[in-house]
């Protein structure tokens, strides 16, 4: 396998041979950790890490995966560079593409990683935008494979706001990789029906399929994997919370849904969590909304606090495994010399 020269910046782009080949090489990078076996495969090398958004996981993987594989990197946060104010992505691309050798992105529009990628000359990785969350993805199934073995014949629900980034992102890979996938949410928030039609055709070929509902029950119904995330996403207007709040607030992950799902179940959540009332904007939602939907009252939205701290919840395992899976792209990006 050789994807030296290959930016990440949608699971759309990735074979499932490809994929699981990623994945492999997570699961090695890990075992070296673990071993404390150094792994500087890239020393000489050069990242720069592109943040529009805010991040802890996303930045924190990138930077302490580049340390351990030995390269040097510049971190470039919401202020403080030229990009989109006085220069324009493709001559930030142009730019940044001359002085080091990858180039991650976290932003807004998918369409200024896909620039980067294409005038930059090096390989680009997608930390995120408001359609994608591909390096998310790979972490959420090396911890499926750590738990379950296997992701053949998993049964996966995805559960809330389901035409985000991981809504989508999350879709995808299961289609490729065999995987039922139900999502659960109102019709409204479903992704776009092209991205639906699309992942059903890749489904078909890897045997899996493709679900919607909006019957919360039918949807968990013996499920191995619910997943959750974030109501209202980076980049969204405030003012979104109270639509969203009545669209989604009977969709909070309880014990009684985790009950409906399989004896095995894991709940999974990218991260961050509103779970209780230790948060600034959890706190201030709880005060704004508890009399009118009882179930945020505590701070707790897509799920609570109960779920999040049981032993069916592996939000940490995800968590560290960003960092492995994200190593993997970088190295598997940068050299064909592993
Ligand atoms: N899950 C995730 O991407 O987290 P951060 O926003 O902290 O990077
Ligand atoms: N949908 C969330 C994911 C955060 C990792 C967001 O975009 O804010």
């Amino acid at each position: 396998m050789n994807l030296k020269g290959r930016s990440f910046n949608t699971l759309l782009d990735f074979t499932k041979q490809e994929i699981e080949y990623l994945l492999d090489l997570s699961e090695q990078l890990k075992k070296e950790k673990r071993e404390n076996k150094a792994h500087k495969h890239l020393e000489g090398k050069n990242v720069v890490l592109l943040f529009q958004k805010d991040s802890t996981r996303t930045r924190c993987a990138f930077e302490a995966g580049a340390y351990d594989l030995g390269m040097g990197v510049t971190y470039l946060g919401p202020s403080g560079s030229q990009m989109g104010k006085k220069e324009s992505i493709k001559d930030t691309a142009r730019v940044l593409g001359r002085m080091y050798d990858g180039i991650q992105f976290r932003g807004y529009l998918h369409s200024d990683v896909e620039q980067l990628a294409a005038h930059s000359g090096v390989p680009v990785w997608n930390g995120l935008t408001d359609m994608y969350h591909p390096t998310q993805v790979l972490a959420d199934f090396l911890t499926m494979k750590e738990n379950f073995g296997s992701l053949k014949n998993l049964n996966f629900t995805y559960i809330g706001d389901a035409r985000n980034n991981m809504g989508n992102s999350l879709m995808i890979g299961c289609a490729k990789l065999g995987i039922n996938f139900t999502g659960v949410a109102p019709k409204a928030l479903w992704p776009e029906s092209s991205l639906i039609d699309h992942c059903k055709n890749l489904a078909k070929d890897s045997g899996s399929q493709i679900k919607f509902t909006e019957d919360k029950w039918q949807g968990t119904k013996n499920t191995d994997v619910i997943y959750t995330d974030v109501w209202v996403s980076m980049g969204e207007a405030k003012e979104v919370w109270e639509k969203r709040l009545e669209e989604l607030h009977e969709y909070q992950v309880d014990k009684a849904l985790m009950e409906n799902a399989s004896k095995k179940a894991i709940f999974m959540h990218c991260l961050p969590a509103f779970h209780g009332n230790d948060t600034e904007i959890g706190a201030q939602i709880a005060s704004a909304f508890g009399k009118l939907y009882p179930r945020v009252k505590n701070g707790e939205m897509e799920v609570t606090d109960e779920v999040i701290e049981s032993q069916q919840s592996k939000v940490f395992d995800e968590a560290e495994n960003r960092m492995h899976t994200i190593k993997a792209v970088m190295l598997a990006t940068m050299t064909d010399k592993i």
